[in-house]
């Protein structure tokens, strides 16, 4: 259970008011009432949504979408309640599964070893339309977009309703796992080192110099940085978060003051869905303590599914005090060899030709050609972790 001292206070309150706390108080007993319960076996995906939502890093939900929460988010980005909300939390289970299932009973979940996770209370079972949700959602129905995929993968029936599950983290690299922090945990934390506030940074790649230009930036006008790199799943060609974690380390150790940053890990997977995955990066971070948000160019995106600025621009469909988190946009940042500084379009004047950038594809080609990416866009330190370490992946 949560206990908020004087000082945590005064850090942003979580989305929805309160966080929420959906781990059980007696684990003997959720164990011994899921005894007789139908199963729904997790996946990956789903274990790391279920645990999430019980740590309060999805707050307000208390489990899954149930029917008219989902239409609600999928087609007006809300719950019901009119709390914002932008990407369908869901469980979808095969017909099988489901004919064993009732509403009004419960179901034991079962982590994917095996073992039992927790409990939901079904509320409802119900059918959606996956197109209609990749449409919204996703802003494409092309099923070779990655987060797109994943719905259509997805079993035919959702079921909805409040979760209690046992304590427990989900599956992390062991690199990441030392990171793991719930929200309560990095509210506490913040509140340790008298942080009022605090800038989160969300990532799913190695740390270039972009990254920490922009964090940089923030930083001038935060009290911290959470620097808060995701380490769910992710895509097969994305660099593994247990490499990237030692390229974080690397990069704090070397550059950073060790007072006015934290670095935690973000256990959601990513569903690549660009501006409304922005908008549930941002709402999850400020459950975790932040009250500010970076959100640079393209961020969540993949391919060429999402204009530059989509993901800033979506905010302007919410009030500032709904939201309660402040986005910090930033331009497409670089190196300019002219400046001899990083830069954006908003502060420098040369032309292209003068500019260092590099996207994740020429960093993984790069690599993969044991090239070490160059100075202006790579700290030594970090080039250094992955030449070592992903050139053996
Ligand atoms: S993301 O999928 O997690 O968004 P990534 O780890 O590359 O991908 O980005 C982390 C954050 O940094 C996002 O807010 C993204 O918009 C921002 N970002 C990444 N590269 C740049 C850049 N060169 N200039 C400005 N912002 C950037």
């Amino acid at each position: 259970m949560t206990t908020a001292t004087t000082t945590e206070t005064q850090l942003i309150t979580p989305h929805g008011g309160q966080l929420i706390d959906r781990v059980a108080a007696d684990a003997i007993e959720l164990s011994e009432s899921a005894v007789s319960l139908p199963v729904i076996r997790l996946n990956a995906r789903q274990e790391s949504d279920a645990r999430l939502i019980a740590q309060g890093a999805f707050s307000p939900l208390e489990g899954f979408l149930t029917s008219a929460d989902y239409l609600s988010v999928r087609d007006h980005m809300r719950l019901e309640s009119g709390v914002v909300w932008p990407l369908p939390v869901t469980l979808a289970v095969d017909e099988e599964t489901a004919a064993g299932l009732r509403e009004g009973g419960q179901a034991a979940l079962a982590a994917p070893d095996g073992s039992l996770a927790g409990i939901i209370d079904v509320a409802e079972l119900f059918g959606y339309d996956k197109h209609l949700e990749a449409e919204r959602a996703f802003r494409t129905t092309d099923e070779a977009h990655p987060g797109v995929a994943g719905v259509y993968a997805q079993g035919p029936v959702l079921v909805g309703g409040r979760i209690t599950m046992l304590s427990g983290t989900p599956a992390l690299e062991p690199a990441a796992a030392p990171y793991h922090q719930t929200p309560a945990e990095t509210r506490a934390a913040f509140a340790a080192r008298n942080w009022r506030t605090v800038v989160g940074f969300q990532t799913r790649n190695p740390v270039h110099r972009a990254h920490e230009y922009i964090q940089k930036c923030a930083m001038e006008i935060t009290d911290g940085l959470l620097l808060h790199p995701l380490v769910g799943e992710t895509k097969p060609d994305d660099i593994p978060a247990g490499i990237r974690m030692r390229c974080y380390e690397a990069l704090l150790e070397n550059y950073y003051p060790a007072d006015r940053v934290h670095l935690s890990v973000f256990p959601a997977f990513m569903r690549y869905a660009g501006p409304r995955e922005a908008v549930f990066h941002a709402i999850a971070r400020k459950n975790y303590g932040c009250s500010h948000f970076i959100v640079g160019r393209d961020h969540a995106g993949v391919g060429s599914y999402y204009g530059t600025y989509d993901a800033q621009h979506i905010f302007r469909e919410f009030e500032p005090k709904e939201l309660g988190i402040t986005p910090l946009y930033f331009e497409n940042s670089f190196f300019c060899s002219a400046c001899g500084a990083m830069a954006s379009e908003k502060t420098c004047p040369h032309g292209v030709e003068s500019r260092v950038s590099l996207s994740g594809t020429q960093v993984r080609d790069m690599l993969a050609r044991r090239e070490t990416p160059p100075l202006e866009f790579s700290r030594p330190e970090v080039a250094r972790v992955l030449m070592e370490e992903y050139a053996q992946v």
